[in-house]
């Protein structure tokens, strides 16, 4: 193993030579730095002291190495290339590769595939600047014809995500504040859920060391860059054995628009087994079970760990079976005709707009879905009973409390309620008469400032390609 890995850094060593060597610009020797290097220490010195500070540099890479040598002035600075997973491959093909065989590397596409993101405004998913779900997810791989076009000049890396440029530390990486600026928040908040967690305060109590485990111990397992998990993001996984818990399920993924109403399959299926979503047999989802128990038994008993796992499992049921009563019920106000079925969707709620639903109700169960079950579950798993009731079932109990009140009152209210509010997917409509014809107005005009923007968008991208 060991001579193994002497033999490939050998090999990556020679590369880099070769590489440094036979690009112009860039003959780097112990004695005589680049031309790189040397504009480059007045234009931007911070970039070229970290670079010589780490271990590629001492290794006899260069600038160039990922860059190219194109550029070499003010005048040509396009020219300079911006580095993607391949650039890293020759020399670090198996972590490349197995980072594509986990879920970082779809993270991109999976933020895509959303029909939420689609509504935003351009500003707001700054595609190249990162500010929103772009900033998190551009740990994942971008499509060729993307890269290729340049149309996205910075982040496109990915593998800086954890070891940052241009110290590209292992040290670094191995740090669990290597995940916070991701995992964190309304959603996922892994970061605070371990750091409180006793685990996370051993650790910080012992300034580090081996005692308790890190994000990475758990999740890349032996140094391997390939993450996934069994239950996933969303806590789903098929088949299940457990049949009231498969009744509950099948509902969560009517809302999620997986399932239409006669409980068959849609196209989104293919999005979640292609994005991999959740795990599909029982078989991967064991694999990966016993993978994260086998570090828990380096420290707990095998009774302890199973235990544990069990009951984490038992609460991520219960979760389900509130959430799918908070469905069911905003299903029967459609039904019913107090909602009105927006275009596109199929089932009646449809969880994958987040928050650009038309009513309130569907916004509380939003909320109730993404943010409160996933801390249920995901406090479960992490060991941290504050997230997993505090902030996770407790929270959930008064969303369902609260949206059986909401249910009562619209039906009280009488007529249908037609989405209000920012003109979102759904759009608003109205009970009949009247509001109805205001309704097709509205999406007239919604369809025609949409094909206004798409045509602008393209204008724009040609334009930036040519
Ligand atoms: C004569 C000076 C000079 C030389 C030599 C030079 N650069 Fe630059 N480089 C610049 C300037 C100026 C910029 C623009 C920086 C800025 O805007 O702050 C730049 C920008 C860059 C960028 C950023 C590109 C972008 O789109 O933001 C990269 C990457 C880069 N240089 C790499 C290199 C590499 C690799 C070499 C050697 C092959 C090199 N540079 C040689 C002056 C130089
Ligand atoms: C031409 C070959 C080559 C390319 C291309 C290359 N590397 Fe390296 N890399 C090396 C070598 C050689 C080492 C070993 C240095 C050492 O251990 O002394 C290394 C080490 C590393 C390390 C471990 C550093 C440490 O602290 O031990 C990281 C992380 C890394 N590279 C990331 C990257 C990333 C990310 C890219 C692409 C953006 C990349 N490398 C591109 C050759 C390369
Ligand atoms: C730049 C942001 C970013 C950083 C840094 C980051 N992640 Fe992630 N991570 C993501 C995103 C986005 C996803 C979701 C990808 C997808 O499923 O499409 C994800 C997914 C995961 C998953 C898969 C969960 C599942 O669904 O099975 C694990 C495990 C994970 N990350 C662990 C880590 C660990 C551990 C670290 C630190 C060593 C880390 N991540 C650093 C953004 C990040
Ligand atoms: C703060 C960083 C961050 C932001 C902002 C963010 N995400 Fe994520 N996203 C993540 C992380 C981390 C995960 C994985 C969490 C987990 O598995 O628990 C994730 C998971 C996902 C997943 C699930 C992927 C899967 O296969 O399981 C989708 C889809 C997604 N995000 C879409 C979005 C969209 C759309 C937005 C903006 C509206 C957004 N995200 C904003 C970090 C972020
Ligand atoms: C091992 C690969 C590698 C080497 C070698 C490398 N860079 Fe970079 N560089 C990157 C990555 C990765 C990015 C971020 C790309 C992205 O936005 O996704 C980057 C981005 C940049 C940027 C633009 C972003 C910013 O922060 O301003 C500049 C400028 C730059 N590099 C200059 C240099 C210079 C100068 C050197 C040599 C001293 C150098 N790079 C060596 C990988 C490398
Ligand atoms: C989720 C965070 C994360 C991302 C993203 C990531 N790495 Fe790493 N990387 C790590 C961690 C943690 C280690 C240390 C693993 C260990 O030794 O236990 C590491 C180690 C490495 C090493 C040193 C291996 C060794 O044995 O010395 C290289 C090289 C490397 N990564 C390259 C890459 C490349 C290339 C990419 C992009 C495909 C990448 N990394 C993306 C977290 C990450
Ligand atoms: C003691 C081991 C352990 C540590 C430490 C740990 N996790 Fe986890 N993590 C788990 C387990 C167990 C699961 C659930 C596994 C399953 O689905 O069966 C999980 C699940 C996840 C998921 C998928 C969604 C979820 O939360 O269930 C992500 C993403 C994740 N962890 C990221 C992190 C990050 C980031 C850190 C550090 C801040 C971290 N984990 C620390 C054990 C750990
Ligand atoms: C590197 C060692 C290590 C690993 C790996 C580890 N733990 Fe722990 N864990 C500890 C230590 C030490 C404590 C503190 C025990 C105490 O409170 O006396 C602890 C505490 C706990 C607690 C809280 C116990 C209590 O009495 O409050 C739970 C639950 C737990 N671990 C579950 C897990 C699970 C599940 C895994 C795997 C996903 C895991 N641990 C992995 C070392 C570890």
């Amino acid at each position: 193993m060991k001579g193994k890995l002497t033999f490939s850094i050998a090999i990556c060593f020679l590369l880099g030579l070769i590489f440094a060597g036979f690009l112009p610009g860039s003959q780097a020797t112990a004695q005589n730095e680049s031309e790189c290097i040397t504009c480059h220490r007045d234009e931007s010195p911070g970039i070229v002291d970290q670079w010589l500070s780490s271990a590629m540099s001492g290794a006899g890479l260069d600038c160039a190495t990922c860059h190219g040598a194109n550029h070499m002035d003010e005048n040509d600075v396009d020219e300079a290339l911006i580095p993607t997973p391949d650039t890293c491959a020759p020399c670090h093909n198996a972590q490349v590769t197995q980072y594509r065989e986990g879920k970082h590397a779809l993270a991109w596409a999976a933020m895509e595939a959303m029909p939420a993101w689609s509504h935003l405004p351009m500003a707001v998913q700054s595609i190249d600047t990162y500010k929103s779900c772009s900033g998190c997810h551009k740990v994942g791989e971008k499509p060729a014809e993307i890269v290729e076009a340049q149309d996205l000049p910075y982040g496109t890396a990915a593998c800086n995500s954890c070891h940052t440029r241009h110290a590209f530390s292992r040290e670094e990486a191995l740090q669990p504040q290597a995940c916070l600026p991701c995992h964190q928040g309304f959603d996922h908040p892994q970061w605070e859920m371990w750091s409180t967690s006793k685990h996370g305060v051993i650790y910080d109590i012992d300034g580090g060391g081996d005692r308790a485990p890190t994000c990475q111990d758990c999740h890349l397992i032996d140094g391997t860059h390939t993450n996934i998990t069994p239950w996933g993001f969303l806590g789903l996984r098929l088949p299940e054995e457990d049949e009231e818990w498969m009744a509950d399920r099948a509902v969560i993924l009517q809302g999620l628009g997986v399932l239409d109403d006669n409980g068959d399959p849609t196209a989104r299926l293919d999005i979640v087994s292609g994005a991999k979503v959740a795990r599909l047999t029982a078989e991967e989802f064991n694999t990966l079970r016993a993978g994260i128990v086998s570090v828990c038994e380096q420290c707990h008993s095998a009774d302890y760990v199973a235990g544990q796992m069990q009951a984490s499992d038992q609460i991520l049921k219960e979760a389900d079976d509130l959430m799918a009563e908070a469905i069911l019920i905003i299903k029967e106000l459609y039904n019913d005709g107090i909602l009105e079925l927006p275009e596109g969707y199929e089932f009646g709620p449809d969880l994958l707009q987040f928050f650009s639903t038309g009513s309130a109700i569907e916004q509380e169960l939003f909320v109730m879905f993404l943010e409160y079950r996933n801390r249920t579950f995901m406090g479960a798993f992490h060991n941290n009973p504050d997230y997993m009731w505090w902030y996770g079932y407790a929270p959930m109990q008064e969303s369902l409390q609260n949206i059986r009140d909401e249910a009562v009152a619209l039906r009280s209210d009488g007529g249908a309620v037609g989405p209000q509010g920012p003109p979102g997917p759904t759009g608003p409509a109205g009970p009949a008469g009247e509001a109805a014809s205001l309704w097709i107005i509205w999406v007239v005009a919604a369809a025609a400032a949409i094909a206004l923007l798409v045509s602008l968008y393209v204008l724009m991208m040609r334009r930036k390609t040519s």
